[in-house]
């Protein structure tokens, strides 16, 4: 019998919110941490790009340095989650906080106690943790030393970081996913955000430059990535033998492509986009093969892919993800006339959807692709849960005199993503929960501001670095808090 629609969602949904270390923490060099990737990145705004060199600058603004110092306000900030209701709290942990250095031989334990508090609070208001073991950070002096991921050691350097968290945590996170985005690393604008992969001559260059000036080479970065799923199959294989009730999962950023007309070249165009941004990484690490229409892209684009050796193979069909966990903000096009209009996105953009509205950061607004989605990867891997680990809406958020926040965009953008969950779910998708982003402000990723905001839970501070921490709640939290409380049936 068809499910009813106003109570689709399994009884132990699980909803929730998501952080990542490097975008909450702050405290970028306590007890014990050292630098990591992320801490090189300048702040920026949309039309400024964020900056990188291979050292800190002085007098200029890095983000991360501070964020919202979540380090020193977590108990706050949990309790609020906890008052909202959250089954689940998603946040990465800092690699560099547990091996400082990437290559030590033992942890640093006071980074170790810093999640112990975590989960200790979370257990408290009955929030499930979920961690992401490198949510794009990894420990500076891998970048430095060994060219991040395109190094075999820092395989070595992930699994024993894997074990020790899994050892530690084991009995307090069951939910845990490998790495943020791994599909990224398909494209430039993921080489260091994901694979810690600088070349020489960035790495040697003194002056700040765009991010996306970096030097790309796409042989390395496939081989970096191809390095990344070794490192999740044997953390994934690790882990299981820890703990045999852990669900281990991929993290893909799904941007859905649509192609812009139907003309036959944008059609192809699209598929080969799908394929490579969105499938590949899934498929890596879902069916623990790589699939057969990668290798024409790879032939087509001169990647000679001998680093695919036969143990490698075997480690992935060993190391199989649990389940397939995503993010959606938005869908774009794909054309093959270069005329085309083209708007920005996640990570990457595309060409103009002219039937959907933009956010204020250009980002389409598309809440019918999170179902489209959800099918397309119900369809193609049928034996994993789903879940949603990231979606939301980055705005601007005015402060009103007497101190509230009327965050009605950001509760219409996410209330329309919600009933399409539901309609995902009649239709049969084994949704088993949705951490939407940033529910308190973070830092943004793509241009490093505090400016853009995707919170239920207000935190003063700006982006010239004023503000003093203190958190407000939107209209959005009572909202979320309503729609936690009836398992998704008052929206
Ligand atoms: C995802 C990342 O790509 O998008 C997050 O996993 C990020 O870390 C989020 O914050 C939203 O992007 P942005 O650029 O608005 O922060």
């Amino acid at each position: 019998m068809r499910k009813d629609y106003n109570n689709c969602f399994p009884k132990d949904f699980l909803w929730g919110g998501a952080l990542a270390a490097n975008q909450a923490e702050g405290a970028y060099l306590e007890d014990g941490k050292q630098l990591s990737s992320a801490d090189m990145v300048t702040g920026g705004t949309k039309d400024k790009p964020r900056m990188f060199a291979p050292r800190i600058v002085k007098g200029v603004y890095y983000p991360s340095h501070t964020a919202i110092d979540f380090y020193h306000h977590h108990k706050e900030d949990i309790a609020l989650f906890g008052e909202m209701g959250f089954k689940m709290l998603r946040i990465s942990i800092n690699w560099a906080r547990i091996f400082p250095n990437g290559d030590d031989l033992e942890p640093n334990e006071k980074g170790l106690q810093f999640y112990d508090e975590i989960f200790a609070e979370c257990q408290k208001y009955g929030i499930e943790p979920m961690v992401t073991l490198c949510h794009y950070e990894i420990p500076w002096n891998l970048v430095k030393k060994y060219k991040g991921f395109y190094s075999k050691k820092t395989i070595e350097f992930f699994v024993r970081y894997a074990k020790t968290c899994f050892n530690r945590y084991k009995d307090k996170v069951k939910y845990w996913l490998t790495f943020n985005e791994i599909n990224c690393a398909t494209i430039a604008e993921g080489g260091y955000n994901g694979l810690g992969l600088l070349q020489k001559k960035d790495l040697l260059n003194d002056e700040l430059i765009p991010l996306a000036d970096l030097t790309d080479n796409a042989q390395e970065r496939f081989e970096a990535l191809h390095n990344e799923f070794v490192a999740s199959a044997l953390a994934v294989s690790a882990g299981h033998k820890i703990k045999a009730d852990f669900l281990i999962g991929c993290m893909i950023n799904r941007i859905t492509w649509y192609p812009l007309t139907p003309n036959p070249d944008d059609i192809l165009a699209c598929q080969t986009k799908n394929r490579i941004f969105n499938d590949f990484a899934g498929d890596v690490m879902v069916r623990g093969s790589y699939p057969t229409y990668i290798f024409s892209y790879f032939e087509d684009n001169n990647i000679d892919y001998s680093f695919i050796t036969k143990k490698d193979q075997q480690i992935l069909a060993d190391g199989k993800v649990d389940m397939y966990t995503f993010s959606y903000y938005m869908s774009n096009c794909i054309s093959t006339d270069p005329e085309v209009e083209h708007v920005g996105g996640n990570i990457t953009g595309g060409a103009r959807n002219p039937y959907l509205k933009l956010s204020e950061w250009g980002w389409h607004i598309d809440p019918q692709g999170l179902r489209y989605t959800l099918n397309l990867i119900t369809d193609r891997y049928p034996q994993v849960p789903i879940m949603v680990v990231e979606n939301g809406y980055g705005g601007i958020d005015k402060v009103e005199p007497d101190g509230s926040i009327h965050d009605l965009y950001r509760i219409e953008y996410l209330k329309k993503h919600i009933i399409e969950m539901q309609k995902a779910i009649v239709q049969g998708v084994p949704l088993i929960g949705y951490t939407s982003w940033g529910p308190i402000d973070i830092v943004s990723v793509g241009t490093g501001e505090m400016y853009k905001r995707y919170g239920y839970i207000y935190v003063k501070r700006n982006d010239d670095g004023t503000g003093d921490f203190s958190r407000k709640k939107k209209d959005s939290f009572y909202w979320y808090k309503k729609v936690i409380a009836s398992n998704g049936q008052e929206l």
